[in-house]
């Protein structure tokens, strides 16, 4: 070392000066735009399909003059008492002001309801002459399948066969699909064999909503937009991170659904795995979607496999007395799992996941604890360990832990925060709702908050081994009081890994 400057230069200038580029690649627009919401009767449809694209209404994304809502289901319902139970939605969930109605009543205007089947032409022929109808210029279909993924490969079929766009400039065909993609990692390719049979990788968008939280995405800029996190990202000064969801509510009406899939794969597998990514992974070469998309299969793939004395499973009491859940059901409602990942920046730091309904609290959070000072002048007196804390739901925050002098005469320590809370920090600012960000990001071409096909397969690949064990009933949920923690096992397996660090 021949000199030490302090100061801070600024942070790579090159990863996010790309990002007017990357917006202004994305298409303006032009011609029509049809949003087609398959499984238009069910709750996804009700509760976030169509109230976020009345939030992009209102906020001019969807301009009524080149826009057109269509749904479309089996049930025999009319237009009208499609609208009635959206209307009912969206007028409970905001304001009572008369310019709000007159909103919802304007959106509504731009709905059409279609009655047929989901596995003949005939529905969807009607669907194609309703949608052709309006059109003119640049067709642009998208189609949002709020569906059981078990119609997915039919949907997609007829899609293909009878509604995609016919414009040869300027429109495009895209296919939104929710989770669960899949059960495991077999049947998970084999759904994306049948729909990429019918569809390009480019016109496929598997949502996963934690992509569209405001916190999860702002980690990409965090990370890779502040210097101080670059040095200390790694096993050098990182003990563990913990990622962590919790619900203070059960299955509620879902049992039927959540029995056939369980926590891990309602909630580990997807949401806070996406999140482990965006912590674990390296810096893309671009914030193009395709290079950030590399840089993730590249942790995924590079996760251990998971051991058996790793995992505590729980199920909350009363869970079976749902009448849609068999009363020996061995579907855990609570897991953590801790996960491994080998490689020079993080070996030998446990991820802990951790996810559970009928919980103490609702919460999504990340825990980055940080390793204690080496030869620590202040031990005797520190009351814990670094910490930085990301708090995605419910008020936004994030908070640095750390220990300071406690004002006063004596040299005492205490343990305080750098607090950044959202609600105070950007006041009167409104975060956009999840499936708002992503809906319009499918409408813009933006995949770079959607999975990637690879990404999913490498994403089941961590998990099936685990499952299967589970659905063989060789591993058993343990009982937990709802309202509670969860299993003291999983407490005490987080004190033994967190500890063996130390
Ligand atoms: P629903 O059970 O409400 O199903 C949606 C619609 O699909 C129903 O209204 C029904 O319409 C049709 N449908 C239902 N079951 C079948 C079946 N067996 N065969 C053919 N059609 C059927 O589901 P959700 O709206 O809750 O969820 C839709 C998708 O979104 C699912 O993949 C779900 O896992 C996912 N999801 C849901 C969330 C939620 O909060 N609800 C959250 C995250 C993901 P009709 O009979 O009129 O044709
Ligand atoms: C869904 C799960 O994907 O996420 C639900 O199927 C869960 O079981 C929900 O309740 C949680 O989402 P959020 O955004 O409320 O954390």
């Amino acid at each position: 070392v021949r000199s030490i400057q302090l100061s801070y230069s600024s942070p790579d200038p090159f990863l996010f000066s790309s990002f007017p580029r990357i917006f202004s690649k994305f298409e303006t627009r032009c011609g029509s735009l049809s949003i087609v919401v398959l499984g238009a009767s069910g709750d996804l449809a009700k509760k976030k399909t169509f109230p976020a694209l009345f939030n992009l209404y209102r906020q001019g994304f969807l301009p009524p003059s080149e826009v057109h809502i269509f749904g479309y289901a089996r049930s025999k319902i009319t237009d009208d008492e499609l609208k009635e139970r959206i209307r009912g939605v969206l007028i409970q969930a905001k304001d009572t002001m008369p310019e709000h109605s007159e909103s919802v009543s304007k959106f509504l205007q731009l709905i059409k309801y279609v009655s047929g089947s989901y596995d003949t032409e005939e529905g969807f022929h009607l669907l194609d002459n309703e949608i052709s109808k309006h059109e003119c210029g640049s067709s642009r279909r998208l189609f949002y399948l709020a569906l059981p993924p078990s119609v997915y490969p039919s949907v997609c079929k007829m899609i293909k066969r009878c509604c995609t766009s016919k414009s040869d400039s300027g429109g495009w065909s895209r296919i939104v699909v929710e989770k669960p993609f899949g059960k495991d990692t077999e049947s998970a390719e084999q759904l994306s064999a049948q729909i990429g049979e019918l569809f390009d990788e480019s016109q496929i968008y598997r949502i996963d909503h934690y992509l569209g939280k405001e916190l999860v995405q702002n980690l990409l800029v965090l990370r890779f937009a502040n210097r101080f996190f670059m040095p200390l990202w790694n096993r050098d000064n990182i003990d563990n991170v913990q990622i962590v969801f919790r619900e203070d509510f059960g299955t509620e009406g879902r049992g039927g659904y959540f029995d056939e899939y369980g926590i891990i794969r309602d909630i580990i597998q997807n949401h806070l795995l996406q999140v482990l990514c965006l912590i674990a992974m390296e810096k893309p070469i671009s914030l193009k979607p395709e290079n950030i998309r590399d840089e993730k299969v590249k942790v995924l793939q590079s996760v251990l496999p998971i051991k058996d004395e790793e995992v505590v499973l729980g199920q909350y009491d009363g869970y079976t007395s749902d009448p849609t859940v068999p009363d020996n059901s061995n579907t855990p409602t609570f897991a953590t799992v801790i996960l491994r990942i080998h490689n020079e920046r993080w070996e030998g730091v446990p991820f802990v996941l951790k996810a559970g309904k009928a919980l103490n609290s609702r919460k999504a959070e990340i825990r980055v604890q940080f390793k204690d000072v080496p030869g620590d002048i202040f031990k005797c007196k520190k009351q814990g360990r670094n910490e930085f804390v990301i708090r995605l739901q419910p008020s936004e925050a994030m908070y640095m832990k750390l220990t300071v002098k406690q004002p006063g005469l004596e040299m005492d320590t205490v343990q305080s925060e750098l607090d950044l809370s959202y609600k105070h920090r950007y006041q009167g600012v409104t975060i956009p709702e999840a499936y708002e960000r992503l809906i319009l990001d499918t409408i813009r071409g933006d995949q770079q908050h959607f999975v990637r096909r690879d990404e999913l397969k490498a994403a089941w690949e961590i998990f099936s081994p685990l499952l299967h064990i589970i659905d063989d009933g060789q591993l058993k949920p343990i009982p937990y009081k709802p309202g509670s923690r969860g299993p003291a096992q999983a407490d005490e397996l987080l004190t033994k890994a967190t500890d063996d660090n130390c």
